[in-house]
């Protein structure tokens, strides 16, 4: 079954965002631009790095070049019903991005400086910007690059989405999302959600639901990180899918890795226990059973790994506090030296 027409009509009236421009045509990226097309909704999808070359001369004047290792135009998203949905990546116009585009970056945290440098003379000081990844280390560097006041939400998602062939990229795993306002963006005298803010969510649930609003996305990205500091490294080194990291076979080290973890986490300022997190890892390994990781996929593909924002952030945060994390140094050495 292919689909040419959009499926859906857009409910545009409900909605202040207007159009999509997602960076990074990976396989998030993708399954965005696919759900864009499927509800309707005009969007922009656009190769990953570099999306413009930068002109020497000045940053304000950036030259629009395709990327040269970008899977070529058109392609299709395999719908979790079969439906497939043609997307194209554009290559050729530069964006200008209003207060009523959203700019979506669903990009690893160690593409993200280069995104974000290249995107900031296209974007209105009041155009929505999305972080959507594994890992930390991203907010802190969209700090650095966009301006204080830019709206900014952080998200992260459990969606699965493969790439099969450099034309078809299929829905594999219907997730959920949770997003949340940047902290430095929320005021505590505020109590109702920005405009900007629930115009962005409702989109995104409109394209790829659910969209679970959290008030602490903080809090969120580190009990996700929780879960891919113990999946992802041990599925990567051992070339196992998720389902084993539920069993006996990694008792020891999902038990030291959640433990390591709520240490360091709790000395951040968060609230976890470390019996609670294993629970979780467990659950996550079962509902995901048959999935490779993404570091697995990453280390079989011989691309560099989230294993600095993931078991790496870790143990940076650890090192500033004066905690020893054993084996989260062991395995973000063992993963760093598996790709050189
Ligand atoms: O990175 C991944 O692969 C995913 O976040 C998760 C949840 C570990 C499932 O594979």
């Amino acid at each position: 079954k292919s689909k040419s027409q959009a499926q859906g009509k857009f409910k545009a009236e409900q909605l202040e965002i207007k159009k999509i421009h997602i960076a990074g045509s990976g396989a998030i990226g993708s399954l965005l631009a696919g759900a864009a097309e499927k509800q309707g909704l005009p969007y922009g999808l656009y190769p990953r790095n570099p999306v413009f070359q930068v002109n020497k001369a000045s940053i304000e004047k950036p030259e629009f070049e395709p990327a040269k290792t970008e899977t070529p135009t058109p392609y299709f998203v395999e719908w979790t019903d079969g439906t497939e949905y043609p997307i194209r990546q554009i290559n050729s116009n530069k964006p200008h991005l209003s207060p009523s585009d959203m700019l979506v970056l669903p990009l690893k945290v160690h593409h993200l400086k280069t995104a974000l440098t290249q995107w900031l003379p296209l974007i209105d000081k009041r155009t929505p910007v999305v972080l959507l990844h594994n890992g930390m280390g991203g907010y802190e560097i969209a700090k650095s690059i966009l301006p204080a006041q830019q709206p900014l939400l952080l998200a992260t998602t459990s969606h699965g989405a493969m790439k099969r062939t450099s034309t078809q990229v299929i829905y594999t795993g219907v997730g959920n999302t949770q997003i949340g306002i940047a902290p430095h963006l929320v005021s505590h005298k505020q109590l109702t959600m920005p405009e900007w803010a629930k115009s962005v969510c409702h989109t995104l649930h409109a394209l790829l639901p659910p969209v679970r609003y959290q008030t602490d996305i903080m809090k969120a990205l580190w009990a996700k990180l929780a879960i891919n500091v113990v999946i992802n490294p041990l599925t990567a080194l051992n070339n196992i899918t998720n389902s084993h990291i539920a069993g006996e076979q990694f008792a020891n080290e999902r038990k030291t890795l959640c433990e390591e973890f709520a240490q360091v986490a709790n000395a951040c300022g968060q609230s976890f226990d470390a019996i609670e997190i294993e629970q979780q890892v467990i659950k996550v390994a079962g509902l995901t059973a048959s999935n490779y990781s993404s570091m697995h996929q990453d280390v079989k593909n011989q691309r560099q790994t989230e294993i600095e924002a993931i078991n790496g952030y870790i143990v940076n945060m650890a090192q500033k506090k004066g905690i020893e994390v054993p084996l989260n140094t062991l395995l973000t050495k063992q993963i760093t030296a598996r790709l050189t």
